[in-house]
């Protein structure tokens, strides 16, 4: 694998969708940290190939800069599925040509592995039918991408974020399926948010859903899942549910 390759062609493609607007900008360092989280979690997951987990992340949130530009929004729900715009222009449109040619790749397998490991990325449960070597580049890759989600949301206002004012923020109850999520200690689904504060309670909720050991290890160290946690509400109720979350979170 040619890092500086996939580097240099990532950044000329990048730069035609103006770095200096911070959606952008945002999305180019979460690419970089998700990459080397890739290579990290990926090491200790045993993975075969530590270049390739490192390329999954490079290229895994390539469909967020064409997003943006047709639809002016990070919201699939609102615009288009991000990983499966990604992965078409990638394998279907011969984007990925770009980063790594076709006589670059070894093995026959990689190639529909990143496929499915970057289709894959953004789905509540992984497709059926992974082979094992797929689902656990599959798993690195989704776990990268949770910690370091972890740290947008805690550097970039709630109110930004979630589209609600501060008010709705501060004010708002838990609803019954987030604290009902939170309990199991598994993901929120989207259509069961049903309150303001449910979002970001169902983003605390993705430390439930990490594979690897060392993601839950690292979310931990890096402090982000605490700083989320350290929400201040205006409901006095609301404020009892988040003391019991920092107490229970890392148990
Ligand atoms: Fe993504």
């Amino acid at each position: 694998m040619n890092r500086k390759r996939v580097i240099s062609e990532f950044n000329r493609y990048v730069d035609a969708y103006d770095p200096s607007d911070p959606k952008i900008a945002l999305k180019i360092t979460h690419t970089y940290r998700v990459a080397s989280l890739c290579e990290r979690i990926g090491i200790s997951a045993g993975v075969d190939d530590a270049d390739l987990a490192w390329l999954s992340g490079m290229l895994h949130d390539i469909g967020r800069f064409e997003q943006i530009r047709r639809f002016d929004t990070f919201n699939d729900a609102l615009s288009v599925d991000h990983a499966k715009l990604g992965a078409d222009l990638l394998f279907g449109e011969g984007l990925l040509e770009r980063f790594v040619p076709v006589d670059n790749w070894t093995n026959p397998e990689d190639r529909p592995l990143l496929e499915r490991a970057i289709r894959n990325h953004n789905r509540f449960r992984l497709e059926e039918g992974l082979s094992d070597r797929e689902r656990t580049y599959c798993d690195v890759l989704r776990d990268a991408d949770k910690v370091d989600i972890f740290r947008v949301n805690c550097e970039t206002p709630l109110e930004d974020i979630y589209n609600l004012t501060t008010d709705e923020l501060r004010s708002s109850g838990v609803g019954a399926s987030a604290r009902a999520a939170y309990d199991e200690r598994t993901a929120l689904l989207r259509s069961l948010k049903s309150e303001p504060i449910d979002h970001l309670v169902g983003h605390v909720c993705l430390i439930f859903e990490l594979v690897n050991p060392l993601s839950k290890q690292i979310a931990r160290e890096q402090g982000y899942v605490d700083c989320l946690l350290s929400f201040e509400s205006n409901n006095p109720e609301t404020n009892v549910w988040f003391d019991h979350m920092r107490r229970t979170i890392w148990a």
